[in-house]
């Protein structure tokens, strides 16, 4: 874990958000490659859940709603955890993250001494406007609700009917107790979520969470996360979240163990059925409150899981396998040597043709052997060098990230290559 986060804030995926200030718990800056990496994940995410279904729709909704909305939602009173503090230095904790308390008690030994738990609710709230008393609203706490509040325009503006699904991704902001585990609890945050609506119906509502089950395992295991580091947890009834009827989590056996970073929610009728929102079905004229099946994923989560899962270490080398179509930059090209215009000539060329369709990296610093050891470090999947045979064949070597193998393609057919390869 530690050598990730010393990878991210070295080549610049992921930095402590306001760090010249000393930062601030829970808060994380993405840097020039983080940003390409987690926008490739969400790009890729949205082109599977909106692009290539005909029934799914996207919206992206306000982060700050009319705060009704929370409270008839139930995440005023309902979206809460319990904390308890140490009364030996007063740090404050999840009353049920057990190993954390452990970890806790060893540090005071006998003294250790528990308040009793006590709720604590997650919204972070704002204040609107410049009159007092200023207007009380909430940062939204899952994207969720900016779905729901607007079923009825969607309805209305679009063509969509019973079963189909909204799609959003977004930030969201829980006030969290104790952030941690680098971004994986933070306390502002990217989810990516469907809510699909289905007839209230328990076979219909069976069939479809497991359908959305394997389709959002096998999306993970597609862009490249090991099967062997992916497990389903079902939710036991004290943990499900109050509009819950039923979950499932999707985990990562991460360097702290087991950890959720997508859940699928049967929500039943709770949100509509609270926002007295109905559904008329066109052909029988039957009004109903539809039933919900969520997908809901952490961007940061899967950003950071897949970071993980990319890292290996080849004797003094860092190789980041991320999937090509994850990779901050596709290619890198370089002169074999800076010092030769006519090689620097060739290779710029080309650099400025394939940036027109693909981010690809230009590096013409040090010796080649180093240039691949950073482009190893940072993911991408194919080097390209200009040499001087270039200059007499019109073709360029391109190298391998992960199987090392190295190919003489002609200059003309490199952008065709980069398609094929990432189709
Ligand atoms: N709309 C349902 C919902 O929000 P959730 O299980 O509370 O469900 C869904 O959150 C996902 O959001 C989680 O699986 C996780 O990936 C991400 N997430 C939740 N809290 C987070 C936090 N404090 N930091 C980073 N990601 C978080």
């Amino acid at each position: 874990m530690e050598k990730v986060v010393a990878l991210a804030k070295r080549r610049g995926f992921i930095y402590p958000g306001s760090e010249i200030y000393g930062g601030l718990r829970g808060f994380w800056d993405y840097g020039p490659l983080g940003t390409e990496l987690k926008n490739n994940i969400k790009r890729e995410w949205w082109k599977g859940m909106v692009y290539e279904r005909n029934n799914v729709v996207g919206v992206d909704a306000a982060i700050i709603m009319n705060p009704k909305v929370w409270e008839v939602s139930g995440h005023t009173e309902a979206f809460t955890d319990p904390l308890v503090e140490c009364k030996v230095c007063h740090k404050r904790f999840r009353a049920d993250h057990e190993g954390e308390l452990k970890k806790h008690e060893k540090k005071h030994g006998e003294s250790i001494e528990w308040t009793e738990p006590k709720t604590f609710n997650l919204l972070t709230e704002v204040y609107l406007g410049t009159t007092k008393p200023k207007q009380k609203a909430y940062l939204r706490g899952e994207i969720t609700q900016g779905v729901f509040v607007n079923f009825k325009n969607i309805l209305d503006s679009t063509n969509m009917k019973i079963p189909f699904g909204i799609a959003q991704i977004g930030k969201a902001f829980r006030n969290e107790i104790t952030p941690g585990n680098f971004t994986y609890r933070s306390r502002e945050f990217e989810q990516m979520e469907l809510e699909y609506f289905i007839e209230p119906d328990e076979k219909e509502a069976e069939k479809l969470f497991n359908y959305w089950k394997k389709e959002r395992m096998d999306w993970y295991v597609t862009y490249g996360m090991r099967k062997e580091n992916l497990r389903f947890r079902e939710h036991g009834e004290d943990e499900r979240a109050h509009y819950a009827r039923f979950a499932e989590d999707i985990e990562y056996k991460a360097p702290f163990g087991w950890s959720e970073f997508e859940g699928i929610h049967h929500r039943g009728d709770w949100d509509l059925g609270r926002h007295k929102l109905i559904y008329k079905d066109g052909e029988t004229n039957k009004e109903y409150t539809p039933w919900v099946i969520e997908t809901s994923g952490g961007v940061d989560r899967t950003t950071l899981f897949f970071l993980i899962n990319a890292y290996h270490r080849e004797k003094d080398r860092i190789i980041l396998k991320l999937h090509p179509k994850l990779a901050p930059y596709k290619a890198a090209v370089f002169p074999l040597l800076a010092n030769k215009p006519e090689l620097v000539k060739k290779a710029k060329e080309i650099h400025e043709t394939l940036i027109k369709k693909y981010p690809v990296a230009w590096d013409a610093r040090g010796n080649i052997g180093k240039r691949y050891f950073s482009q190893d470090e940072i993911g991408t999947p194919w080097c390209m060098t200009v040499d001087f045979e270039t200059l007499k064949d019109d073709m360029v070597t391109v190298r391998d990230r992960d199987t090392k193998k190295q190919e003489r393609i002609a200059i003309d057919k490199l952008a065709s290559f980069l398609e094929n390869e990432l189709e």
